[in-house]
């Protein structure tokens, strides 16, 4: 391989490990975004100009090559320009549903390549790669397409009966299918390939199709996982290094980030994949059980107790997101800094819908990091917080994931907020969270309630605020 080629590939596969590493920080989550950009660039340009020229077969096709670049890079800046926030996760699985697409047609060209040399010549282990590429790719871009249609509303969670016996059947026919390709039987070997593609399509739409709408985000980053799998494939099957490095990192971090949300939300995967929460809520344990009586606060109380407070916490949840608050919070929280308190904020890993979605929706509001504390570090504080301000957060700050062990979310890690001397908890109702479960934290002699919309909530404490 020409020598600048393989350089640009080292240097390719560098920049997605520094530019990974660099995503872990929201502090360098940008740049590092950039950077990995900035290898897969190089790396592509590489390809193209590069590729083949010492064996004296370079690319030529530049008009195909350079046309479907600039469509995509077009389609792609306008998609992400204008994706709202809140749309985030199902732009991913989309877009991730792409990249499963390539991983197939990979695997589709290349099996036609292999035919036409005459399948008997090549070795099991091309024919391998090429087998599991196409059926990775195909599950997570059938996968990825359904979860992105019931993200957006235009598929609805439908539960198949008997759906997990008709997927293990499908899981089987594909094994089936796959060993006969590769034994060499006397059937049309054609047919066995796309009877695979088939299958996997089937599989991966009937494998996303029952799973609740809530539980979406653990499952695009499953099948992101599957994406990079079906990219490492196609590095292997091309002898690429740069491939197969994304590919394994892309594979090996959506993984983690699959178990990860498992853990935080005391979940395992079967569970979710099965959706026996979520979009398929059973009704809670605690659900009905008498919880005595909750007090309410006023705007004006909250105003004083937290513009006397030394401390304020502000914990964000689901409702701050849907309510799109996040600028006024940030506003709110200049404001009291500017009376002298000192405010922070606790971050769950799991609030919201989607990884991160705090720590993006506060970024958007230009709310600095270092206020950001994550739950192992804000639990340290809450001890010494005269005052939590709970908005639109439920599930993350329930103490029946600690104390009740029939409660479906006992055993989830959440922020102690109980510590602090006062919490006040904003909501529109007395209506459970993602969970479907009562809150006790909301009976206690700490709590007051202060209902409303987040937005509308906020704004009243920052014009009380200011005449304070
Ligand atoms: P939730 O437990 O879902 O609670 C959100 C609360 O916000 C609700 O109780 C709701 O009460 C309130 N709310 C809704 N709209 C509001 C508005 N406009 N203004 C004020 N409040 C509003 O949220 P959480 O505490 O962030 O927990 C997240 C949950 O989602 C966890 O159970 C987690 O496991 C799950 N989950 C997370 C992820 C990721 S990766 N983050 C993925 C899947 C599932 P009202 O209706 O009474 O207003």
């Amino acid at each position: 391989m020409n020598a600048i080629l393989l350089l640009s590939y080292l240097i390719g596969s560098i920049t997605f490990i520094v530019g990974l590493k660099m995503l872990s920080h929201p502090d360098s989550a940008r740049k590092g975004n950039l950077v990995a950009a900035f290898g897969m660039t190089l790396a592509i340009i590489a390809t193209i100009f590069l590729y083949g020229r010492d064996s004296g077969a370079p690319l030529h096709n530049y008009g195909w090559i350079f046309g479907g670049l600039a469509i995509g890079a077009v389609v792609g800046t306008l998609a992400a320009k204008r994706v709202k926030m809140t749309a985030m996760p199902e732009m991913v699985s989309l877009f991730n549903g792409m990249g499963g697409a390539c991983a197939m047609l990979i695997s589709i060209v290349e099996f036609n390549h292999l035919l036409h040399a005459g399948t008997e010549n090549i070795g099991k282990g091309i024919l391998l790669i090429i087998i599991l590429g196409l059926i990775i790719g195909t599950v997570s871009f059938a996968g990825s397409i359904i979860a992105w249609g019931k993200l957006n509303g235009s598929i609805r969670d439908r539960r198949i009966p008997g759906g997990q016996m008709l997927n293990f059947i499908l899981l089987a026919g594909i094994v089936v299918l796959a060993v006969l390709l590769l034994a060499g039987s006397g059937i049309n070997p054609d047919v066995l390939f796309y009877a695979t593609l088939a299958l996997a399509a089937l599989y991966g739409i009937l494998f996303v199709m029952p799973i609740g709408g809530a539980d979406m985000p653990v499952v695009i980053s499953l099948l992101n996982s599957f994406t990079g799998v079906a990219a490492a494939c196609g590095g292997f099957l091309y002898d690429n290094p740069v491939m197969l490095t994304g590919g394994i990192l892309v594979g090996s971090a959506g993984t983690i980030l699959t178990i990860m949300m498992c853990k935080a939300m005391n979940r395992s995967l079967k569970n979710v994949l099965i959706g026996a929460l979520g979009g398929n809520k059973t009704a809670s344990a605690g659900g009905s059980k008498e919880q005595g009586n909750y007090k309410e606060i006023s705007i004006n109380d909250s105003a004083v107790l937290m513009a006397y407070a030394r401390k304020v916490f502000i914990i964000p949840g689901y409702g701050l997101a849907v309510a799109q608050a996040q600028h006024v919070c940030h506003e709110l929280e200049k404001l009291l800094e500017e009376k002298g308190v000192e405010v922070k904020y606790g971050i769950h890993p799991v609030a919201g819908r989607m990884p991160g979605h705090m720590n993006v929706l506060l970024a958007e509001a230009d709310v600095p990091y270092e206020k950001l504390l994550e739950m192992e570090e804000a639990n340290q504080e809450f001890s010494t917080t005269n005052v939590v301000l709970i908005l639109g957060a439920n599930d993350v700050v329930n103490p029946a994931a600690k104390e009740d062990p029939s409660s479906p979310i006992y055993g989830m890690p959440i922020l102690e907020v109980e510590l602090a001397e006062h919490i006040i908890v904003n909501k529109r109702s007395m209506k459970p969270g993602y969970a479907g479960i009562e809150n006790d934290l909301f009976f206690k002699p700490k709590t007051s309630m202060l209902f409303g919309d987040a937005k509308k909530v906020l704004q009243e404490l920052v014009s009380e605020l200011k005449n304070l």
